[in-house]
């Protein structure tokens, strides 16, 4: 029982670490330190994991409508945010038209 416990708490340290390390490791390059990051982070990886962004296929306008959508789904994003989130994914993740 002690070992499962254990074992249980590295696991989860663990998946703490990573939870943490991961945007800082990507913030070079994915994820790039410009407004409507920290909301980014804070708000939108509840859910679903930060991945989400990276592999959908959305246009810029597509992405303003995803921001609403996830809203009114339970993604706490204040009003004054929104606009910069909107930019940030739209200059980061939008793909062609
Ligand atoms: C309350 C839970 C919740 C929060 C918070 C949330 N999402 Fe989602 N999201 C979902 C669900 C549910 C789906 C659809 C199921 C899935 O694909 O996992 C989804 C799907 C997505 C998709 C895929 C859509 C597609 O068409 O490919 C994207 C992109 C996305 N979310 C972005 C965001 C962004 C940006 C935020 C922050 C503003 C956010 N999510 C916050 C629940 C949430």
């Amino acid at each position: 029982m002690k070992v499962t416990m254990q074992t249980l708490a590295v696991a989860c340290a663990l998946f703490i670490a990573t939870l943490i390390m991961l945007p800082r490791a990507d913030s070079q390059e994915a994820f790039p330190d410009e407004p409507g990051r920290e909301t980014l982070l804070l708000a939108c990886t509840q859910c679903h994991s930060i991945g989400k962004m990276v592999t959908a296929d959305l246009t810029a306008d597509d992405w303003q409508f995803i921001v609403y959508d996830m809203i009114a789904r339970g993604a706490p994003v204040h009003q004054e945010d929104i606009a910069d989130l909107t930019t940030y994914l739209q200059n980061n993740f939008a793909a062609d038209e």
